[in-house]
């Protein structure tokens, strides 16, 4: 599903943020990634996403080379990636279901579908009762499982999740990672970058470890 080799990436500022990074990850793994704040997660996630360039090394997701990916095959990919990053890029004046339904119109699917995996959706994260709420009126952890419910409802091959349980009381984290484990088991692959490192260890999964932009540790290995 992943593979990097030697993976890096400079900033156009100069910026040197993630070097010599080399991992696999195959098809319905469920990993961890952690680190401490400016070690590269997001970076990480952004190449995965299609979002940043690797300026070194090589990367593929899901067969595409994301060093000079075709635009057909990007969009062909993000279609299959569920991304819920800290920027939820949520829209105010809409109500929960509206805001979970769009992220679901790219995938061509008919409306009463998009309507019923939206609601299923919102109802998994435990905001069934607020899903016609409109989203400026929802705490900071609601709206954070509105996007976890966007890309759920997209029943992804891959999620990418930026500290998905960041501003979550320890109820709510626990939950999002029932959520996120229950989609591995459905065969979900899942990267999930975060400092909740209580829940990495009582888990037990793999767990990748950068620092200062390098892969320090892969428990795989
Ligand atoms: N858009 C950007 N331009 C320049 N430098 C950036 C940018 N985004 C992140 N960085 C830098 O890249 C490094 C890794 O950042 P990031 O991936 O956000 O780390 P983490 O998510 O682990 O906290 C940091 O030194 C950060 O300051
Ligand atoms: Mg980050």
């Amino acid at each position: 599903m992943i593979w990097a080799d030697n993976l890096g990436v400079t900033y156009p500022d100069g910026t040197p943020a993630l070097h010599g990074v080399t991992l696999r990850i195959t098809p319905g793994e469920f990993v961890f990634l952690v680190g401490p704040s400016g070690a590269g997660k997001t970076t990480l996630l952004k190449l995965l996403l299609g979002i940043l360039r690797p300026t070194e090394g090589s990367l593929t997701v899901g067969g595409l080379d994301m060093k000079h990916p075709a635009g057909a095959g990007l969009r062909n990919l993000r279609r299959r990636v569920g991304a819920v990053f800290q920027d939820f890029r949520l829209i105010k004046g809409r109500t929960a279901l509206e805001n979970v339904a769009l992220g679901l119109w790219v995938l061509d699917l008919p409306g009463a579908v998009i309507r019923e995996r939206s609601a299923a959706a919102l109802e998994a994260v435990g905001l069934g009762a607020k899903s016609q709420v409109r989203l400026e009126t929802l705490s900071w952890g609601e709206q954070q499982r509105v996007a976890l419910a966007r890309a759920l409802a997209r029943q992804p091959a891959l999620i990418l999740a930026d500290e998905p349980t960041g501003n979550l009381d320890q109820g709510a984290a626990a939950l999002v990672m029932e959520l996120l484990l229950a989609l591995q088991q459905k065969g979900t692959t899942v990267l999930v970058a975060t400092h909740a490192l209580a829940l990495v260890r009582d888990l037990g999964r793999r767990v990748l470890t950068l620092q200062e932009g390098r892969l320090v540790q892969d428990t795989a290995r």
